[in-house]
């Protein structure tokens, strides 16, 4: 991407807002006197067919009229006119070209934005929006947008899909006291998009902190990789998470793919944190924004107040973080900071009586210890302390502990000069927050971002498969018989080819084929229909297990015929499976879907029963890597049953993990092919016993 181009949007040095109005009232004219208003230092050129003077400015018919050079155009005219106001742009050398219009993709006119997207290609100009609020920016003085004002001046920058909640969210920056840089209304990304918004922030020097506002997008793999490799923290809010894309699903995984859990997947993998509403979009963005990472699992809860205490340890557990006791030398020297009924464990309760000596002392301490990794300071407001003093106490401690990479977080809970000494705090550069329970889910957001970093960092592994020629062949096989669905031999054998241990599958046509194959595969035998037209194959009597013999097996290659053609008497019946019978084991399912927005995605969880009743799975967005496999064996609720429970041995772990990530390259490497896949049941053994894949299922992508 290059980077000036982009500063044409975000960082103009002089801007024409195009279809300017006289009127007040008028986004034309709003535009212009935000611009003046903001006390913007570039040059602002009103564009108006008729006028002569807005608000004092000289005006020119077109843009082409401007003697000088033009960095960004704000467009203001209807949405007829764009295209020819991007083309007069382009020709004028305009870097930016902010489409604040609507009337484009939106309501059903996504030829008309294509046009100003082509415009822009030829020219090199690059386009934000349309159907956009515009761009606001503190550190230059810019609101080139209708919101009402500049934000409350702060180290976060948005990036928000929705204009009205953009607007919304600038009012409320004062009112919750979360500063904020730049806001960037960013509307249908016909061409700047969130991951180009997001690879310029991270850059940009007055943004320490990059909040997004989500309700959907299509390019996932690059929203992906370009938050990966930023350095600033990125929190993000999705909106629209109930239903998306599993209505039409033929596969478990299909059915269970939804938005919440595939977008939540592909924001851990991306190292982007989660906010689980509007306030905690604020909540966290504050915190991010003004504090480093916490790496440990260290917090020291430090209190007034036994009640604020408590609450802070139900949010600890509620946010899983342990809070353990702090060694015994760093108790005995936090003791001689408080009366004798305090308390050293953790929380530390300093009591009631304790003043800014206290907790300034406290926290000088136990902030330089390497045992803490982090902070939660809780005050209560008393009539014998000043709420201004001790927010003065905690800060100089903090400073005076010389602790640079440790995060600390504040909750103060009181009337106005509670309120007043968190302003203080904030202002001075540590979160505060009314609540204790926020001042913890706050740490959680910075410990979860200092994982996902290291995560992050780590290198996708390989891909490619040298069988992926074979796992072609039969997936053409099955398109040449007008098949979209692979059948269990098909799709045990393409799962093979990509390394995955399927259990020994052959297909018998005739009797005397089924007794030779179940001599090969060694006794005792499955044997199972294998047609396209018979799914259910239980119901079709098209199962039988544990054949022992030539005989059994004889018999019951006969009655599963009879069954089959008594259940569909036109199957198209391909044969009979003979399939090693596996010992029993653990059943988990590994699947996939291939996800509108992020592509390839992979699905773990419990089989059987945990399945389809508790839906117990989870997500990542291929290629997963082994730690991100390893995450998805211990994220689930039934984890404990892979550890191995009362007195049960652990599964085999290690084998379930590196089958994760085979499946996830299988998946990866056939994403043109392979629509949704299921391996169901997968059977898992005893630690260093391996798994089988049992049953498997490959749905095709239509071509
Ligand atoms: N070049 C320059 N100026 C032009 C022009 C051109 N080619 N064509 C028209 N204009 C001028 C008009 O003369 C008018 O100025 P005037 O009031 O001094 O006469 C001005 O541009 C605006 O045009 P007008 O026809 O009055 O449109 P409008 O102000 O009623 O609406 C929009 C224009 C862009 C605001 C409207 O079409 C729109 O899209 N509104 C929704 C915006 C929105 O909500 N965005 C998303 C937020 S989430």
């Amino acid at each position: 991407m290059d980077k000036n181009v982009l500063n044409g949007l975000f960082r103009p040095k002089s801007i024409a807002v195009i279809g300017a109005s006289t009127q007040p009232g008028k986004i034309g004219y709003t535009v212009v006197e935000n611009l003046i208003k903001s006390k913007y230092e570039g040059k602002i050129y009103p564009i108006n067919p008729t006028a002569s003077e807005i608000l004092g400015l000289k005006v020119y018919p077109t843009i082409s009229d401007v003697p000088d050079s033009v960095e960004a155009a704000v467009v203001t005219v209807p949405a007829k006119f764009v295209a020819q106001v991007a083309e007069e742009s382009g020709k004028k050398g305009v870097k930016g070209f902010i489409v604040i219009t609507s009337g484009f993709s939106e309501s059903g006119r996504r030829d008309m934005e294509d046009e100003i997207v082509q415009i822009g290609k030829r020219y090199g100009m690059r386009i934000l929006g349309p159907n956009i609020v515009g761009t606001l920016s503190n550190a230059d003085k810019m609101n080139a947008s209708f919101a009402p004002f500049l934000p409350l001046p702060g180290k976060a920058s948005l990036v928000s899909q929705s204009g009205a909640l953009l607007i919304a969210m600038d009012a409320s920056t004062y009112t919750r006291r979360v500063g904020f840089d730049k806001l960037v209304s960013i509307g249908n990304m016909s061409d700047v998009n969130f991951a180009d918004a997001i690879e310029w922030l991270n850059e940009d020097p007055s943004t320490s902190c990059i909040s997004l506002y989500i309700e959907g997008f299509k390019d996932g793999r690059q929203f992906i990789e370009v938050s990966r490799k930023a350095t600033k923290p990125i929190i993000a809010l999705k909106s629209g998470v109930s239903a998306h894309g599993a209505a039409a699903a033929a596969s478990h995984t299909g059915s269970l793919a939804g938005a919440a859990k595939v977008y939540g997947a592909a924001f851990q993998q991306a190292g982007v944190v989660q906010a689980s509403d509007l306030d905690n979009l604020f909540d966290r963005t504050l915190a991010l924004s003004l504090q480093p990472p916490m790496t440990g699992e260290n917090i020291l809860i430090i209190t007034n107040g036994g009640g604020v205490g408590v609450l802070a340890t139900d949010a600890a557990e509620r946010y899983n973080i342990p809070l353990k006791f702090a060694p015994a030398e760093v108790q005995e020297e936090l003791k001689k900071h408080m009366p004798e009924f305090g308390s050293a464990k953790n929380p530390v309760d300093i009591t009631g009586m304790a003043g800014t000596e206290w907790y300034h002392d406290t926290i000088k301490y136990a902030f330089a210890h390497p045992w803490v990794d982090a902070l939660v300071v809780l005050y209560c407001e008393t009539a014998m302390t000043d709420p201004s003093e001790i927010a003065r106490g905690i800060k100089s401690a903090v400073d005076e502990s010389g602790v640079k990479d440790k995060p600390v977080s504040v909750s103060f809970v009181g009337g106005d000069k509670s309120d007043k000494a968190m302003k203080w705090l904030v202002e001075n550069g540590i979160p505060a927050y009314g609540a204790p329970d926020v001042a913890v889910n706050v740490m959680a957001a910075l410990r979860d971002y200092a994982r996902m970093r290291a995560e992050a960092a780590e290198p996708i592994e390989p891909c490619a498969s040298e069988n992926r020629q074979l796992a072609l062949d039969i997936i053409n096989r099955a398109r040449t018989d007008g098949r979209d669905a692979l059948t269990e031999v098909e799709a045990k054998e393409v799962f093979a080819a990509y390394g995955l241990p399927v259990t020994k599958t052959h297909l018998a046509k005739t009797e005397a084929e089924a007794i030779q194959l179940a001599n090969q595969v060694g006794y005792p035998v499955v044997m199972k229909i294998v047609s396209p037209d018979i799914l259910h194959k239980s119901d079709a009597g098209g199962v039988k297990v544990n054949i022992k013999d030539d005989k059994a097996a004889g018999e019951a290659f006969s009655t599963i015929m009879e069954n089959a053609r008594k259940y569909k008497a036109d199957a198209n019946i391909h044969g009979i499976a003979i399939q090693e019978m596996a010992p029993w084991g653990t059943e988990v399912i590994l699947g996939s879907v291939n996800d509108p927005t992020f592509g390839p995605t992979m699905m773990f969880g419990l089989g059987g029963i945990f399945v389809e009743v508790l839906k117990d799975v989870t997500f990542r967005v291929a290629p997963v890597t082994s730690t991100q496999a390893a995450q998805m064996l211990s994220e689930i609720r039934g984890a404990p049953i892979i550890a191995g429970v009362r007195g049960e041995a652990p599964r085999d772990r290690k084998e379930l993990a590196n089958t994760i990530c085979r499946y996830s390259n299988m998946i990866l490497d056939l994403s043109d092919e392979i629509s949704e896949s299921d391996a169901n049941p997968v059977l898992v053994y005893e630690e260093g016993k391996g798994v089988k894949v049992v049953d498997a299922r490959i749905i095709l992508k239509k071509k």
